[in-house]
């Protein structure tokens, strides 16, 4: 029995433990439908909470109890408490060993979380309190164990046999069984526990630390995937090298390994030194990932290497610090993959993904600060907010104190609290004195949600030559939090000439200034101009706030064409492309004919022609707001009109510029063999792009260009782009449509990795992805329920990437997503609730949507024995 309805635990409420646990020693006696699993503690009264010795609770789910013993002894049942989710003990001593043995069932476990089976293979998923479902235990982050892990299965299954640290020792067992043991000298929180079993391939390779310690490197995957790994393991090196350039972090194990798995609810894992990984982020080839997978795999893989330091060997106290590890982290993978690539461009990915997801999600229903201040279910919170908005977080840190004290505060901070649980506050107090700079003001952004609104206006007096720059701030009320206080906000500004030209802003000639906005209002004076000049506000995007400057259009053309800096320029082209296309959805609202601003045409014109533009930052300039960005800045929500307006500017861009686009195109083929390098990349990027607005028109020629490039493609990126040009296009026929995505099922059927894209593909497409087809999709053979990786690609790319689709009729495609949320409930919570998220956006639609949209959330609502996670988003959503 659950509890009956789930509760919200809180910051404020945090209590070290009663106990510590110096020592974990597990044994794992892993069998075709159950696994025994016999836990050996070494506990210890934690003294700063008395001398007294309290009866010790320790968390269970799912498991059955077999024994357990205190010092030797067994204990019988009425000396213990077995609670639905918990067993309780008595103590007598402030030292004691506690014995708990346990069984499980990993084959019947379709959370994926705990221990389960992916395609045959044994694997672990502790993260945040996963490790409950395996034994009973102080699950928490503060308490940190040295583990010594004896994993015992069949050999013939189970070759491999895989957990944290160092294989000490192994050996063989009657009847084919056979034993490894791993014992791990870093003391960690339950959460870094991993265990594998399977029949593995690995890779390997080495690498030799800057004080010349030799590390092996081992990626291991079924035995089909071994010639996938290049990459994954490249990228591992590279991570390596560079903690140690940048932040001087050297890898502490003898060995690291990664172990890639089908089955897994996110991207990747850091467990002490055995990462596990969801294949989709480790297995690359040529011809099976495209670049955009390439360079997500060196990301995660960097991500997830970078935690060895930011979260395993300093971890979090308590959830709420989540951001802690994962906003550092993310700065920490942001800064490496800017290094590897296009520093531009990794800017602008990254503030598209803040401006369209994150702002969507601090204006939504599950609103919370980057350090919540309670939950229901910790699960929901590995959000946007958490790891993006935390890393942004940690930017303008570096912005504030500096790169120089930035990184004697990580140095500070990695050294005292090494092998410890920290929280934010220490990160915070570190970066403060390592800096000497008071960061007081700048905390409220660990604890006010919400995006902040920075309302910037300007006035120049000719006579005086003095220009005045006004700030505001405000930030918008989220659930629990009415009001807010001043945050302290970096603002980035650059003024510009008539010209074009950034003005030196001081004396040394500087042409960037960052403003520190800390008051609700303030004004800064320039002196010594001679005209008005255009600010350019919030470059590089130096906080994430909304920025409301009352540009004209022409401004906005002058910024795409002059600004220096990559990210304002980008943002320029989004802004006037998002005011235009909003002229056309009002009028198609008022039923009045409206034309297409000729300025934006011009300006895609002015930008394709640009020899000196960045091959990488013109891809990214060239691309049209999503209609999901355009969802976010809508005052109110009206999903059709936006795909139609968005649609008619795509193809008033192609007709205008059709003979550019075409001889771009020709001249950007890339011969020779393919390589996942910046300026490749760059090059196929802007390439097709031009495909894909080349095929809005209806030219027979034009649209033989795509299925050309898909038969002639000599890479998953080109196969891709064109594949997804012809089936996007409103003039192939089907049955073209059809002999591509057979062949491609053909050629590819056996790879599960590659087939999500099958499945995304189509589930996305506002031509193709109709309720009907979908239905059709989700028998298909090479669907797998069980798969996270299928459901996102079938329902996120319905629900996510198909706005048009989604939102057509009269509500069948809510109630079809209500429909799977309430089966996948029972199998997958973690999965079912993220599904759940475009549905809570429903206050923001127009009114006949919005009714229809929370109808099927009422409905889910309505389902008995929800699991807290859909409890908590539904409960907050309505
Ligand atoms: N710590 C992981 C990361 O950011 C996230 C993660 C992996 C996770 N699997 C999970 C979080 C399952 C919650 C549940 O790299
Ligand atoms: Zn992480």
């Amino acid at each position: 029995m659950k509890d009956a309805q789930p509760r919200a635990i809180y910051l404020k409420d945090y209590q070290a433990p009663d106990y510590w646990i110096d020592t974990t020693d597990l044994t794992f006696d892993l069998f075709e439908d159950h696994a025994l699993v016999t836990s050996v503690l070494g506990l210890r009264r934690n003294e700063d909470r008395g001398q007294d010795t309290p009866d010790l609770t320790l968390v269970g789910i799912d498991l059955e109890l077999v024994s357990v013993f205190i010092d030797g002894s067994e204990l019988t049942s009425d000396q213990y408490i077995l609670g639905s989710e918990s067993l309780t003990v008595p103590v007598t001593r402030l030292s004691f060993s506690l014995t708990v043995v346990t069984r499980i069932r990993p084959q019947e476990n379709t959370s994926l979380e705990g221990l389960y089976k992916s395609n045959g293979m044994f694997c672990t998923q502790c993260e945040a309190e996963g490790f409950r479902k395996i034994t009973y235990y102080l699950d928490r982050p503060d308490v940190m164990s040295k583990f010594t892990t004896k994993v015992i299965a069949d050999r013939g299954r189970y070759p491999v046999l895989l957990s944290n640290g160092n294989d000490i020792a192994r050996g063989e067992f009657e009847g084919g069984r056979h034993w490894v043991t791993w014992k791990d000298p870093f003391k960690k929180p339950s959460y870094l526990f991993a265990l594998v079993g399977g029949d593995l391939e690995m890779v390997e390779d080495s690498f030799t630390t800057m004080n010349g310690r030799e590390v092996a490197l081992r990626i291991f995957t079924e035995s089909h995937n071994i010639d996938k790994c290049d990459h994954a393991m490249l990228s591992l090196k590279k991570s390596m090298k560079w903690d140690e350039e940048v932040y001087g972090r050297e890898y502490d194990l003898d060995i690291f390994m990664i172990v890639a798995v089908d089955h897994f609810n996110m991207g990747a894992m850091e467990n002490k030194g055995l990462n596990i990984f969801n294949s989709s982020c480790v297995l690359a080839s040529p011809d099976t990932a495209t670049d955009a997978s390439y360079q997500r795999i060196e990301a995660i893989v960097a991500h997830e290497y970078f935690h060895n330091w930011s979260g395993n060997r300093v971890t979090c106290r308590d959830w709420f610090q989540l951001s802690l590890k994962e906003g550092f982290t993310v700065f920490r993978d942001a800064e490496f993959s800017a290094d590897m690539n296009s520093r531009g461009v990794k800017r602008i990915a990254d503030a598209a993904i803040m401006k369209t997801a994150q702002f969507a999600e601090d204006a939504g229903p599950m609103a919370h600060p980057i350090r919540p201040q309670s939950f229901i279910e910790i699960s929901n919170f590995y959000t946007l907010t958490v790891y993006e908005k935390g890393c942004e977080v940690v930017r303008m840190i570096q912005t504030i104190v500096g790169e120089h004290h930035f990184r004697k505060g990580s140095d500070l901070y990695f050294e005292r609290f090494d092998g410890k649980a920290a929280t934010c506050e220490d990160f915070v107090k570190a970066m403060e004195e390592a800096s000497g700079v008071d960061l007081s003001q700048f905390r409220h952004w660990y604890n006010q949600a919400g995006t902040p609104v920075v309302t910037v206006t300007d006035s120049f007096d000719q006579a005086s030559g003095r220009y005045l720059l006004t700030i505001a701030q405000s930030c918008p009320a989220t659930p629990g939090q009415e009001t807010k206080l001043p945050f302290h906000i970096p603002v980035a500004v650059a003024l510009l000439d008539k010209d074009g030209k950034a003005l030196p802003l001081n004396e040394a000639g500087e042409t960037e200034r960052v403003l520190h906005v800390t008051a609700a209002e303030d004004t800064w004076t320039f002196e010594g101009l001679t005209e008005k000049p255009l600010p350019s506000i919030l470059r590089n995007f130096s906080a994430p706030v909304r920025v409301k400057y009352d540009y004209r259009r022409e401004d906005l053309v002058f910024l795409m064409k002059y600004d220096s800096d990559s990210y304002n320029r980008w943002d320029a082209g989004q802004r006037l492309a998002t005011a235009v296309i909003e002229d056309l959805v009002d009028g198609q609202l008022k039923d009045k004919e409206t034309a297409i601003d000729s300025r934006l045409v011009d300006a895609f014109g002015v930008v394709l022609a640009d020899e000196e533009l960045d091959k990488a930052v013109k891809a990214e300039m060239l691309k049209l707001p999503s209609e999901a960005s355009l969802a976010e800045q809508a005052e109110e929500i009206h999903p059709l009109q936006i795909c139609e307006s968005r649609s008619r500017v795509r193809k008033a861009i192609a007709e205008a510029h059709k003979d550019k686009l075409l001889e771009l195109y020709q001249t950007l083929h890339l011969k020779g063999e393919y390589r996942p390098q910046a300026g490749d990349i760059a090059k196929r990027t802007l390439r097709n792009i031009c495909l894909g607005y080349l095929v809005e028109l209806e030219d027979d020629s034009l649209q033989q260009l795509a299925e050309d490039q898909y038969k002639n493609a000599s890479n998953m990126t080109d196969l891709r782009a064109a594949m997804g040009a012809v089936i996007n296009s409103s003039f192939q026929s089907r049955e073209t449509i059809d002999s591509l995505l057979n062949d491609y099922l053909d050629r590819y059927k056996d790879d599960a990795v590659v087939m999500d894209s099958w499945f995304m593909l189509q589930s996305s497409s506002p031509s193709l992805g109709t309720l009907e087809h979908l239905r059709s999709l989700q028998e298909h053979e090479s669907f797998d329920r069980t798969s996270p990786n299928k459901l996102r690609a079938l329902l996120g790319g319905f629900t996510s990437g198909n706005m048009k689709q989604f939102h057509s009729g009269t509500g069948e495609g809510y109630e079809f997503l209500a429909d799977w949320i309430i089966t996948l409930d029972k199998q997958n919570p973690q999965i079912a609730s993220r599904l759940m998220t475009p549905l809570t956006r429903w206050k923001k639609y127009q009114p006949a949507i919005r009714e229809r949209m929370r109808k099927a959330l009422e409905r889910i609502k309505a389902v008995p024995d929800l699991s807290a996670d859909i409890y908590e988003v539904v409960t907050k959503s309505l």
